[in-house]
């Protein structure tokens, strides 16, 4: 693309992280056990697995993270660093309300946030906060399963209302659930929805059919998510609240008629049904057929459509990793993504994860998004998940993590020239923090290595990276100089 400055002067520019992958102190100062606590770590190929008690000798790897409860002020001064404009962070519910369902906050876990809010704001740094990103006090799983029960959304708006008030004076951008759209599938049931499936000790069995749970959970959520707006604009009318979602990008394998109605029907479940709630306030016509014909029964209060209605977001969020294919294919082509799977894509090649690097999917979904919505959108999480070598002389060459995000950048200024309102762009994991499918420190993300390795060994020594260099000149640049 020829076409200069395209993107707005005040871009947010920046990076994302996760409470639970990457605090640590996950039993310091009156925080108690969220839900990621109790998932061990795992591999590739080893799955993680929950339990209901902690192990004795089993490593859990969201307890110590890497430690950004005690080194905010060094990780926020590197961001600042790299130019960042914005910081995409979660606040952990379970440092704020440890048993789910306390009559007061943990004041101490409130005192942690001040910090880190105000070293940001020492930099300009604009926060951006995820209310509940795949954590939750384990206590509300083991008190009332999760999300499956009602309970659970007075509990998230006692913490919501808590935390807007705290900070209204310094957090503007607020995230109600990440990535809402895994409750639809079995693997996303314990992550997104804390919720207990079975009494096996693998919670999120597959194998037990939670599909009714799931649905029942989510409209908890969306509740949950339509009044925390509601209260968000009353406690700061320039509060802006967005939703986050899963984008799972699907092409149909052929031109076959009945490829595209596959990829269209893969479109609206998996991506757009959570959003038309969140954005639009109701339930999209596919879902109640989808309802209908798999017999699921949602539970509804007699007012959730009117609360639904009122507590529509003020913008769109996503994350973006890869895409996949739906349709005729041969079998056995599947390929891997972070909750949502599809086939392989014969044209794409894909990191050493299978996931497959789609960038052009990304200016696709931004156009297609904003078609459908037209509300400013950010996306979120975008990164390539890669091993790092540390070469004799301490440096790191991350030359493939450059050329990941540059070809995204490309194409979400494409997107931006064919009219997308786009406001903002925070890479995944800007320093190395725990991978949330598989628990891995060896699956990195970040501009910031972080010394740490799979068993948790390591100095928790920060160093930065090749793409730390080339980031800082995209940001001042504002994203002209993509130059490697
Ligand atoms: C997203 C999540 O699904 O993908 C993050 O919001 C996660 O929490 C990210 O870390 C990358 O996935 P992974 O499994 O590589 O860490």
């Amino acid at each position: 693309m020829n076409k200069k400055n395209i993107l707005p002067k005040n871009f947010l520019w920046g990076g994302a992280t996760a409470a639970n992958q990457y605090e640590g102190a996950w039993n310091v100062d009156g925080k108690k056990a969220s839900t990621a606590d109790m998932m061990t770590g795992g591999t590739h190929t080893i799955p993680r697995r929950i339990t209901k008690e902690l192990e004795k000798g089993t490593y859990y790897p969201s307890h110590e993270a890497v430690d950004f409860y005690h080194h905010y002020k060094e990780d926020i001064k590197l961001f600042s660093e790299m130019g960042f404009k914005c910081f995409r962070m979660s606040i952990a519910w379970s440092r704020i309300f440890p048993n789910a369902d306390d009559k007061t906050p943990n004041e101490a876990g409130l005192e942690f946030y001040d910090k880190v809010f105000a070293e940001l704001k020492k930099y300009n740094i604009e926060p951006i906060v995820t209310i509940s990103h795949y954590e939750a006090p384990f206590a509300l799983t083991e008190k009332f399963n999760g999300w499956e029960s009602r309970e659970a959304i007075d509990c998230y708006i006692r913490y919501c209302e808590t935390i807007f008030n705290r900070y209204k004076d310094v957090v503007k951008y607020w995230i109600t659930f990440n990535e809402i759209n895994s409750l639809l599938v079995p693997a996303g049931a314990y992550l997104a929805g804390a919720l207990l499936v079975d009494d096996s000790g693998r919670f999120n069995n597959t194998e037990v059919d939670s599909t009714q749970m799931r649905f029942q959970a989510l409209h908890h959520q969306f509740v949950a998510s339509a009044k925390a707006v509601d209260l968000a604009h009353k406690i700061n009318p320039d509060f802006k609240v967005g939703c986050m979602i899963n984008y799972s990008c699907g092409y149909a394998s052929t031109c076959r008629p009945e490829d595209m109605v596959l990829a269209l029907r893969n479109d609206q479940m998996n991506n757009m049904l959570c959003s038309d709630v969140q954005v639009r306030g109701e339930y999209p016509s596919f879902a109640k057929r989808y309802f209908e014909e798999n017999n699921i029964k949602i539970n509804m209060h007699k007012d959730d459509e009117e609360i639904l209605k009122k507590g529509c977001v003020d913008f769109y969020t996503f994350s973006y990793y890869k895409s996949h294919v739906f349709g005729t294919r041969p079998e056995g082509d599947e390929t891997q993504g972070n909750v949502f799977g599809g086939f392989r894509n014969p044209y794409l090649k894909a990191n050493d994860w299978g996931w497959q690097i789609d960038p052009v999917g990304l200016r696709y979904v931004l156009n297609h998004v904003y078609d459908r919505y037209r509300i400013p959108i950010m996306i979120v999480e975008n990164g390539l998940g890669a091993v790092d070598v540390v070469e004799e002389d301490g440096c790191i060459n991350d030359t493939y993590r450059i050329e990941f995000i540059k070809s995204h950048i490309e194409q979400m200024k494409e997107a931006v020239y064919d009219g997308v309102n786009l406001i903002g762009y925070t890479a995944w994991g800007c320093i190395d923090i725990v991978s949330a499918s598989t628990g891995e420190m060896k699956k990195r993300y970040g501009f910031i290595y972080v010394d740490k390795d799979n068993e948790g060994k390591g100095t928790l020594k920060r160093s930065k990276k090749r793409s730390f260099y080339w980031y800082k000149k995209v940001i001042e640049s504002n994203g002209e100089d993509l130059s490697i």
